[in-house]
């Protein structure tokens, strides 16, 4: 969606395949903080107000171990800060502009496969919500498609790779209808587990909890979540308390690193989950796929418009030096607060929370990965 909107700025028309409805898509919880130059992009697009009236700006984080609390400060430490407005409502925000502007949405499509992209006439067959088969033709095919769509399959065993990390411990996220006990997301190492304290704003929660892998959200009641989150997020002196309220909806999600590289193949190119995927910790996963479009538009228009193939040539390699980095900003977060029944570990993850706590130069690297890189880097 963004895409489109940014290429629509320049004259390049795009057609949106969307597998799913249009109710799904505004409607499901996904990612919670935009950084620093994603904000920034959205706003220099038109994207901006209601991310400036109804988005929370956050100077930093708190970082949690037992007995200690602490805020590190990305003003302070970076001069950037990062927003609280969910992905959910980055995309009301696009439907609304783009419907405004006559975009095509194509929402409801099944059976989507890629044709000829090694051409320099790549098309997109699919059948449509009312079950006619469909056949775009097209000057490039863009993959915004996920890790389950077709496009990054389309891309031949001989010329790709991939990199891939699977964590032995998954998420269990709720949303709760109660205002966050925090004024900025709390990221906490405990001995039964990871906690987080996130907001979709002043009136709703967002709660994470470290779980085994395979674990059924079925086994956990809402009084057992709530126990479970104040236990580990209250293990700080002072008197701190989380207040607990309706839980509206709760999922237990997977953790894992992956990387598919290269993110072009002739005509084909990848974008966001469809070439990388990060596990949570860290919030980089939204991030990544604007700065991802962010530089593929302008590519697109060179390409497309002024017959200047070099940008997108150089596509994958650019994105694919962000990817990394947030790559390994996302395994080290969660590396750092995730307990895997070692003890060793557990020591070493204490000592590098306390070195993030006590040393500028270590607090300031997490802060300029977190608050994030300008775009275009
Ligand atoms: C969220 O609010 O969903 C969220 C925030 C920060 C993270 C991960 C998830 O690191």
């Amino acid at each position: 969606m963004l895409l489109s909107h940014l290429l629509a700025a320049e004259g390049v028309e795009s057609v949106i395949v969307e597998a799913r409805s249009q109710d799904y898509v505004l409607a499901r919880i996904r990612a919670g903080i935009l950084e620093h130059s994603s904000v920034e992009l959205l706003c220099s697009v038109g994207l901006g107000e209601r991310i400036g009236r109804d988005g929370l700006e956050h100077r930093g984080i708190y970082l949690q171990s037992p007995g200690e609390r602490h805020h590190i400060d990305f003003v302070d430490l970076v001069g950037r800060s990062v927003w609280v407005y969910g992905q959910t409502e980055v995309q009301k925000d696009l439907v609304s502009a783009r419907t405004a502007a006559g975009q095509q949405i194509l929402y409801g499509a099944n059976d989507v496969s890629l044709h000829d992209v090694a051409s320099d006439k790549p098309s997109v067959r699919f059948t449509d919500s009312d079950g006619s088969r469909q056949h775009l033709d097209a000057d490039v095919v863009v993959g915004c498609d996920g890790s389950f769509g077709p496009s990054r399959d389309a891309i031949p065993d001989t010329v790709k790779r991939v990199w891939e990390r699977v964590y032995p411990y998954s998420w269990l996220g709720v949303l709760a209808a109660v205002a966050p006990s925090t004024d900025e997301l709390i990221y906490a190492w405990h001995p039964d587990g990871f906690a987080m304290h996130s907001m979709r704003s002043m009136q709703t929660s967002r709660l994470y909890l470290q779980v085994p892998n395979g674990t059924d959200v079925n086994q956990w009641s809402h009084q057992r979540i709530w126990a479970a989150l104040a236990k580990r997020l209250g293990h700080t002196p002072g008197g701190w308390e989380l207040t607990p309220g309706p839980i509206t909806e709760a999922s237990v999600l997977p953790m894992r690193s992956y990387v598919q590289a290269p993110m072009r193949y002739g005509r084909l190119f990848l974008a966001g989950d469809a070439a990388h995927i990060v596990p949570p910790t860290g919030a980089k996963g939204l991030n990544l796929a604007i700065a991802d479009v962010a530089l593929l538009a302008p590519a697109l228009v060179a390409l497309l418009r002024n017959n200047d193939p070099g940008p997108a040539d150089d596509y994958s390699d650019v994105a694919l030096r962000r990817v990394w980095r947030c790559t390994h900003f996302s395994w080290w977060m969660t590396s750092m607060l995730h307990v895997n029944g070692d003890p060793f570990d557990a020591q070493l993850q204490q000592a590098q929370l306390r070195w993030i706590c006590t040393s500028r130069a270590a607090a300031a690297g997490l802060a300029e990965n977190y608050a994030g890189l300008p775009l275009g880097q």
